[in-house]
């Protein structure tokens, strides 16, 4: 069925930032129109403009008056780890009380303690709590979501982990799009002597066990110092490429390692975190597809400085921005709320902040159909009951999204 929007205050459209793939963008490529309207099928966006042009053709058609709203690009928060077991509340006390991330992992806590929490949780109470955090986040505006496994750090659970998220993507889809990322090289047991026996007794065997069902959209690895090495990256991301699944990883967060570069000459989607990228970490993504996926909740939660965004942006990176919601590093499943506090410490402007949440977002995700509001690209929107797009970052912390009728 023809759907026709209109009365719109403001439509983002990004045409031009789509145009120029997501890279140096100036202020003006947000590309917006005034008093717009928008036609679409469920399959794709058929005409965009002002009002006052519709085309005669869709006069007739199923139209919604969005007079006081504003529509964007569906807003993608291409980095999450939202399925795991109870909290770290204490080790945020105990960060705060002049504790590291670093140190606290060391004596066992971090990720390994939600590995405990994740393990003694059961699958259902592990699906219903992640059915509520994909809920608050859509209440936000956020439609598509990608979910990373990694809390289970054994075959079983990781398994039933990778199966869970499979069947939250089927549950919330098409109101909600989960991308299914596989995490089991998050972090190493302490029943393993190394991570890469961990690697080739785990991770592989179990990415070869679930590659031919068809439900992984990424693979994804913690490559960081007490962690994954290069060699285990390397393993991850030649199995990945022989069974047909794209890579993505976490790179150069607490340590340069370049691991920046390592994922880029692998193709990866993107390599996230990149606090502690290098110049020619930079030159290298700069030349390549990789996105930079900056976590800057991250950063802030923990007392980083944030990564080097405008140094990336003028290097022509393509830029993503998303939440890293997870127990530990970045408790915060609000992405405008870290997009709205981090734009100016990142120094970026404003079509970098809303492409980073949009489009190149959804690039980091291998989704090359979204993220535009363009003819021919997918239906996908977010929808603000406010006067105008600065209105919503401006007012951070506040919540005008609303539901599409
Ligand atoms: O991206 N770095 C690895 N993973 C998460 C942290 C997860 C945790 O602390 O539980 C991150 O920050
Ligand atoms: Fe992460």
């Amino acid at each position: 069925m023809i759907k026709v929007f209109t009365g719109l205050n403001q439509i983002l459209t990004l045409s031009e930032a789509q145009r120029k793939d997501g890279r140096n963008l100036l202020p003006e490529d947000l590309s917006l129109v005034t008093q717009g309207s928008v036609v679409f099928d469920e399959n794709s966006i058929l005409w965009v403009g002002e009002q006052k042009s519709i085309p005669l053709e869709y006069q007739s058609a199923k139209t919604f008056d969005l007079s006081g709203h504003v529509l964007t690009p569906e807003i993608v928060d291409s980095h999450t780890h939202l399925v795991f077991g109870g909290d770290r509340a204490q080790e945020y006390a105990d960060r705060l009380n002049g504790k590291s991330y670093e140190e606290i992992a060391k004596r066992g806590g971090g990720i390994l303690l939600t590995m405990n929490q994740t393990n003694s949780a059961s699958l259902e109470i592990l699906f219903n709590e992640a059915c509520s955090r994909i809920e608050r986040i859509h209440s936000y505006g956020i439609g598509t979501i990608e979910i990373k496994s990694g809390y289970g750090l054994n075959f079983d659970k990781e398994f039933q982990i990778s199966l869970l998220i499979d069947r939250l993507k089927k549950q919330f889809a098409p109101r909600i799009q989960i991308l299914n990322t596989f995490l089991a090289a998050h972090d190493v047991p302490k029943s393993f002597g190394t991570s890469a026996q961990y690697l080739s007794q785990v991770v592989l065997p179990l990415l070869e066990k679930l590659a031919p069902l068809k439900i992984i959209d990424a693979v994804d690895i913690f490559h960081e110092k007490n962690y994954f090495t290069e060699n285990d990256v390397k393993m991850l991301f030649e199995k990945a490429q022989s069974l047909k699944i794209a890579c993505k990883s976490h790179a150069d967060e607490l340590n340069d390692n370049d691991g920046a570069t390592l994922a880029s000459s692998y193709y990866a989607l993107s390599a996230d975190h990149l606090l502690k990228i290098s110049d020619s970490g930079i030159k290298n993504l700069s030349e390549s597809s990789t996105v930079a996926t900056l976590l800057p909740g991250t950063a802030f939660f923990l007392g980083k400085p944030l990564a080097p965004a405008r140094k990336m942006l003028d290097a022509r990176v393509k830029v993503a921005i998303a939440s890293d919601y997870n127990p530990g590093s970045c408790h915060c499943d609000n992405l405008l709320l870290i997009a709205s506090i981090s734009a100016a410490q990142l120094k970026i402007n404003q079509a970098e902040l809303w492409c980073g949440i949009t489009l190149n977002a959804a690039h980091a995700l291998g989704l090359k159909n979204q993220g535009a509001i363009v003819v021919g690209m997918k239906p996908r929107f977010s929808l603000f009951k406010t006067e105008s797009l600065s209105h919503i970052t401006y007012n951070w912390g506040r919540n005008f999204s609303v539901s599409l009728p």
